[in-house]
C-alpha cells in the first residue's frame, strides 16, 4: 500500500480501530481485575470508544467518531443476526466482494458511486455546441447513464467514459453492447488520462476532489474547452456559469478555458 493510501481516512480509522485493541484489553483487564461485571456488547463498546478517542486525538473529521463508536458493536449485532437466521458465512463473503467491487478505490479517492440522472444529463447535452463534432469524457462514470445518453443524443461526436470500480465499469461495458452505443468506456483513473484530448470534462464526484481535479484541468485543458462539475465546485475558483437543473435541486458548475 502506497503512502498516499495509508494517509485515506477510512485507514486511518483502520490502523486507530488496531491501536485501540490493546487499549481495550488493558481496560478490561483493570475492570475484571476491580470485580466488574462484563458483557461482550460492553467490551465492544469499549473497543469502540477507544477508537472514537483516538480518532479525535489524530484529527480525523467529527463524523468518524460516531462510526469509531459503533461499529464494534455493529459487528457483533450483525454476527448476533446471522446466528439467528443461520446465515452461512459465504453470505457476509458475497456482500463484501459485492460491495468491493462496486466501490473498490473509494476509501482511497473518497468518491462513492451516486447517480446524477436524467435532468443533469438533459443540462449537460445543452452546453454542447451544436455546430462541431466534439470529445467528450465522464470522468467517473458509473453506471455509464450521462455517456450513454450523450451518445444517443449525439451520434456525431466522441463520447467516453472511465471508471475506476469494476462492477460500475462492467455495467456500463455491458449495456453499451446491449444498445449498440459508439460510446466507449475505459477502465482506469482519471488522473492517468490527459484533459487536453477533450472539449469538455464532465465530473460528479466529490468535494474531496475537487482542489486536484482543478490542478489537473488547469495545466491541461485547452483553450476553448470546458469543464463541468455536477454539485460540488472549487474552493475559490468560482466558476463561469451556474445551471440548475430543471428540477431546480442541484447546480452544474461550468468554467471555460
Ligand atoms: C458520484 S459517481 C458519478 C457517476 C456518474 N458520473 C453519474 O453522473 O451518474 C462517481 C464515480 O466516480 C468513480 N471514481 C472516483 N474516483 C475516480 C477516479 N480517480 N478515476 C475514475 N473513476 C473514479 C467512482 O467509482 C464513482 O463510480
Amino acid at each position: 500500500m502506497n503512502a498516499a493510501a495509508l494517509r485515506a481516512p477510512a485507514v486511518r480509522a483502520l490502523l486507530l480501530q488496531c491501536l485501540a485493541f490493546p487499549l481495550m484489553l488493558a481496560t478490561v483487564w483493570l475492570l475484571a481485575r476491580a470485580g466488574l461485571p462484563q458483557s461482550w456488547l460492553g467490551v465492544t463498546l469499549l473497543q469502540g470508544a477507544w477508537a472514537a478517542l483516538l480518532s479525535w486525538r489524530a484529527g480525523l473529521a467529527n463524523w468518524w467518531r460516531p462510526i469509531q463508536l459503533l461499529f464494534p458493536p455493529a459487528l457483533l449485532l450483525a454476527r448476533g443476526a446471522a446466528d439467528a437466521l443461520a446465515l452461512p458465512p459465504a453470505a457476509f463473503l458475497a456482500v463484501f466482494l459485492f460491495l468491493l467491487l462496486l466501490y473498490w478505490s473509494t476509501f482511497r479517492t473518497q468518491v462513492p458511486y451516486y447517480p446524477s440522472g436524467r435532468r443533469v444529463w438533459e443540462a449537460v447535452a445543452g452546453q454542447l455546441p451544436a455546430d462541431r463534432p466534439l470529445r467528450v469524457i465522464d470522468i467517473g462514470s458509473g453506471l455509464g447513464g450521462l455517456v450513454l445518453d450523450l451518445a444517443r443524443r449525439r451520434p456525431d461526436c466522441e463520447v467516453s467514459g472511465i471508471e475506476l470500480a469494476p462492477l460500475p465499469w462492467l455495467a456500463s461495458r455491458l449495456r453499451a453492447s446491449l444498445e449498440r452505443s459508439h460510446a466507449h468506456f475505459l477502465r482506469g483513473d482519471y488522473d492517468s488520462l490527459n484533459f487536453g484530448n477533450y472539449d469538455m470534462v464532465f465530473a460528479y464526484l466529490s468535494p474531496a476532489a475537487m482542489v486536484a481535479l482543478w490542478r489537473k484541468a488547469e495545466a491541461e485543458m485547452r483553450p476553448g474547452s470546458m469543464l463541468l462539475s455536477y454539485e460540488f465546485t472549487i474552493p475559490g475558483r468560482d466558476p463561469d456559469l451556474r445551471l440548475v437543473t430543471a428540477d431546480s435541486r442541484k447546480i452544474l458548475h461550468i468554467w471555460h478555458f
